[in-house]
């Protein structure tokens, strides 16, 4: 892994990615809407920054060429099926032997064994039908992404994040299959360490082909539960 590109690196999660992608040494480039360029800034001299929407397929062809790693940020923003359309291009543009590794949270079910709390399902259900009607967002495209990527034969990796927080690293987090699994039960990961593990996956064959959800390692249901299966990456 020498070169790797992050898409959709502008975002809270984007930006972990190039520190992480950074610190390991990878030449990093970088796509990101026009109007975000700035929120770089601070890795402008680091890093190759390409911009443009992020499901413009020209954008994304110039941008993955040559990446061994492609770490994706997949938001369901929108209602111009930016989820999908970003997976996509990525899907077809990527080298063919590429570590692609995408975002999402874990309302998204590789085989449909994940359990959710009543809570967690109305949650969706009420953003679901709100997003709907203001057109903010496209919750089923980011299922439709996904149903894509599990779909492909390409190298990939799906991390499904838990409820997010801000704040200092507390190490790379624990994961599971399936949501519901006792390890997951705090529900709770630092963003940075999100990006931690969406990095470290570039270089774990075992993940892929996995949708792994994780929890932050230091959370309670992480320190009862862990083995050494769901121990980091
Ligand atoms: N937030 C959570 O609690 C949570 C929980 C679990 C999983 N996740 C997953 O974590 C990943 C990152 O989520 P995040 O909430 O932390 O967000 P984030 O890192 O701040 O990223 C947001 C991304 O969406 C882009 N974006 C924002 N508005 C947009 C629009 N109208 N059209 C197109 N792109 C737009 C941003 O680009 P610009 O920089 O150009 O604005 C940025 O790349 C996602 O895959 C999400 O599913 C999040």
């Amino acid at each position: 892994m020498k070169k790797v590109c992050v898409v959709g690196a502008s975002g809270k999660l984007g930006k972990y990615m190039v520190q992480h992608a950074l610190d390991r040494g990878y030449e990093v480039v970088g796509v990101c809407r026009k109007q975000s360029v700035e929120k770089l800034k601070d890795f402008e001299d680091q890093i190759t920054i390409i911009p443009g929407a992020t499901n413009d397929r020209e954008v994304i062809e110039r941008a993955v060429s040559g990446c061994q790693g492609v770490l994706v940020v997949l938001v369901p923003w929108g209602v111009q099926q930016y989820a999908s359309g970003t997976a996509q291009a990525v899907l077809d543009f990527a080298e063919p032997d590429a570590r692609l590794i995408f975002s999402c949270g874990w309302h998204i079910s590789l085989d449909g064994k994940d359990v959710y709390k009543w809570r967690f399902k109305a949650f969706l259900k009420i953003f679901g039908f709100l997003a709907r009607l203001f057109r903010f967002a496209e919750l089923e495209d980011q299922d439709e992404a996904c149903r894509r990527i599990f779909a492909s034969n390409t190298q990939w990796t799906v991390v499904r994040g838990s409820d997010l927080e801000e704040g200092e690293s507390q190490g790379l987090p624990v994961w599971s299959e399936h949501v519901g699994d006792p390890v997951l039960q705090s529900n709770l990961t630092r963003r940075i360490d999100f990006a931690l593990f969406m990095v470290a996956a570039l270089e774990n064959n075992n993940l892929i082909h996995k949708a792994p959800a994780i929890v932050g390692c230091q959370a309670a249901s992480a320190k009862l539960h862990a083995n050494s299966t769901t121990q980091g990456v």
